[in-house]
Order: structure tokens, then C-alpha cells, then sequence
């Protein structure tokens, strides 16, 4: 049975990274959305807030899981038997990084492949820290997030 992790911040989750979701719960047997914890930047949404959102925006999906990590990707990845990594591509721009990483993926864990899956045309330009600027000054941001995004962010940015 394939496993596919889908690592990330998802702070918070974007209809970006639902497509992302939707795209390798089509090309795998079962994905693990993996969010990534103890990291050095301040999240704006909780560990707990993060991972109830996605659980909330991936439960029509029947081969979804959430859970989190922390430490490397890598570590994670092999402890659960993992068979790829999937990442978002929206823009050249991206790559860089994402290579970057990739590289240094496989040489932590050389069994567990990196699969790059492009983001549709819709959400080329999005990402949560735009949501987070369009929300923080009251911008909409419908059809961007998954609605009870929408309306945590409210509670969170404008209360
Ligand atoms: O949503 P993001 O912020 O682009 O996700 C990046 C993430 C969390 C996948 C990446 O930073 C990560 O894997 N962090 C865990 C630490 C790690 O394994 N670092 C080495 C790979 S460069």
C-alpha cells in the first residue's frame, strides 16, 4: 500500500493546499497531512488549531489523515513507512527551495521519494501569508480558504 505524506506549515491551511491534498489522495492508496510543529517561527494558529482545521477541510476525503511531527521531514517520513513526500508547486519561483530540500531529503532518507505536484492555475498566486494580510486588514478571503478558516481567522485577526 502506498503512503503519501504531505508535510507543511498550514498556518493555516489554503484551498492551495487542498488541491494539493485532493490531487495525491488520487495518486496514492492513503496520505498522511503531516503538520510540522516546533519550528522556530511563531505560528499565528496553534499546533491544535492547525491540525483541527485540516481535519476539518480533508474529511470528505476517505484516504486522509492528519497528524503532526516535529524534527526532520525525513525522520518522520521513514518512521511511518513512508513511500513519497508530495510538495506544492505553484510558480518557478518555488523550486528553488523546494529542490533544496528534496536533496536533502534523500540523502536523509534515500528510500522515501519527493513528488512534485503543480498547484492549479486558481491558486498559483496563493499562499497563508497572503490570506493572513488580506484577513488582517480586512480583505475577503472567500474562496481562498476552506470556509471554517474564514471564519477562525475573523475570530483570531478581528475580534
Ligand atoms: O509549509 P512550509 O512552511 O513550506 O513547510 C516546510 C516544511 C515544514 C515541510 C519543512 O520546513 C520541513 O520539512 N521541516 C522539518 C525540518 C526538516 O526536515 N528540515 C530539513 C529539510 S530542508
Amino acid at each position: 500500500m502506498s503512503l503519501a505524506i504531505v508535510p507543511g506549515s498550514f498556518d493555516p491551511v489554503t484551498c492551495g493546499h487542498l488541491d494539493i491534498i485532493e490531487r495525491a489522495s488520487r495518486l496514492f492508496d492513503h496520505v498522511t497531512v503531516a503538520v510540522a510543529v516546533n519550528r522556530r517561527k511563531s505560528p499565528l494558529f496553534s499546533d491544535d488549531e492547525r491540525v483541527q482545521m485540516l481535519t476539518e477541510a480533508c474529511a470528505h476525503l476517505s484516504n486522509v489523515g492528519v497528524t503532526r511531527f516535529s524534527g526532520l521531514l525525513a525522520t518522520y517520513a521513514q518512521s511511518v513507512g513512508a513511500t513519497a513526500v508530495v510538495r506544492g508547486l505553484r510558480a518557478v519561483s518555488d523550486f528553488e527551495y523546494e529542490l533544496q530540500m528534496a536533496h536533502t531529503n534523500r540523502r536523509l532518507c534515500p528510500d522515501v521519494e519527493t513528488v512534485f505536484v503543480m498547484t492549479t492555475t486558481e491558486y498559483s498566486f496563493l499562499s497563508s501569508s497572503i490570506v493572513k494580510e488580506i484577513a488582517r486588514f480586512g480583505g475577503s478571503v472567500e474562496g481562498l480558504v476552506p470556509e471554517s478558516v474564514r471564519q477562525r481567522l475573523r475570530d483570531k485577526l478581528r475580534p
